[in-house]
């Protein structure tokens, strides 16, 4: 029988990842998801003895497989801390520290979460509803789906999802509610998609882009990944490195436009000669996973990799 320590997670871009971060081997970095940890061990690995590493998950199962069981990490260089990496700079504050050199995130749930039935996140495996990344607070799915009216479900599925038929999936839905059976498992929520939903995607199951719909909601996953990201801004250090992996074109959107919108220079039409403002990030590198690693590790398919670098130009506060 697995344990919350034993799960295993394959890492996503591990050595990329780490190349992209480190800048100096004596310096403070956040691994903002630390999951199983697998980034964080290449990273305690790389860097020298006067360095520091701080990981965040919002998972308290991630958090007692890093400090208890037989993957525990333990490394003076290294602190583990439950919260939303939303909360980066109160975390960070109460370590005592202000700035620092590198900051990873590698977005989306791990494979630990998905294979655990009792999570609920598997449309492939039969569980209760849940499908929060911290359990300790937050609504499950089941509880959304028990009070949301049909519009609110069905913008969810829409605007989350990208789902053709999500009016069908809201409607089918709130019907069974009304009827006396709410969802309540996730067997019940992916045969009720798999009704509602009349076309087929070649190799993806009806349920898939639902279930990434109300994962990325009751995670309230993009608001978190907004705030993280204008906080790097005041904390990265001078040539301090952000680097960020997303698994759906929604995340890497916002990735993708939050650095152009900090790298690229606006020629103000009205004075064209003026001096452009100056600009917080220098966009680096945007990188895929090798077909090796693909073929490895199917999970690493849809993943993108962006990295940006901190400029000199101080942040307004
Ligand atoms: C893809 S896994 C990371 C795997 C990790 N890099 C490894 O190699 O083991 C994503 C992890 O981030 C956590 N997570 C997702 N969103 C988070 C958030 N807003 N704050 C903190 N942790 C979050 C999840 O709970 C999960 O454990």
């Amino acid at each position: 029988m697995h344990s919350p320590s034993t799960w295993q997670h394959t890492t996503v871009l591990l050595a990329e990842a780490i190349d992209a971060l480190v800048t100096t081997p004596d310096g403070v970095y956040v691994d903002g998801t630390f999951g199983r940890g697998g980034h964080t061990r290449a990273l305690l690995a790389r860097l020298s003895a006067r360095a520091r590493v701080v990981a965040i998950d919002r998972d308290p199962q991630a958090i007692e497989a890093a400090t208890t069981g037989p993957q525990r990490i333990s490394d003076a260089r290294f602190s583990i801390h439950h919260a939303s990496f939303a909360q980066l700079q109160a975390t960070l504050a109460a370590l005592g520290l202000h700035k620092i050199d590198g900051l990873l995130l590698d977005l989306g749930v791990s494979s630990p979460q998905i294979d655990d039935a009792s999570r609920g996140f598997s449309f492939r495996l039969d569980g209760p509803l849940d499908m929060r990344m911290d359990t300790t607070r937050g609504e499950s799915v089941a509880q959304f789906l028990a009070r949301a009216d049909e519009r609110h479900i069905a913008e969810v599925i829409r605007d989350y999802g990208q789902e053709r038929f999500a009016v069908q999936v809201a409607k089918a839905l709130v019907a069974r509610r009304e009827g006396g059976h709410p969802v309540r498992t996730t067997r019940e929520l992916s045969e009720l998609v798999a009704r509602a939903v009349k076309t087929r995607e070649p190799g993806q199951d009806p349920a898939t882009r639902t279930f990434q719909a109300l994962r990325i909601f009751v995670n309230a996953e993009l608001a978190e990944l907004e705030q993280v990201l204008s906080a790097t801004l005041q904390l990265l250090h001078p040539a301090g490195r952000l680097v960020v992996i997303s698994f759906h074109s929604l995340e890497d959107r916002i990735v993708k436009s939050f650095i152009t919108r900090e790298s690229r220079a606006v020629v103000d039409r009205r004075a064209p000669f003026a001096p452009p403002p100056p600009l917080l990030l220098k966009a680096i590198a945007r990188i895929r996973p090798s077909d090796a690693e693909v073929r490895a590790n199917p999970r690493s398919r849809s993943a993108i990799m962006r990295v940006a670098e901190r400029t000199p130009v101080e942040a307004e506060a």
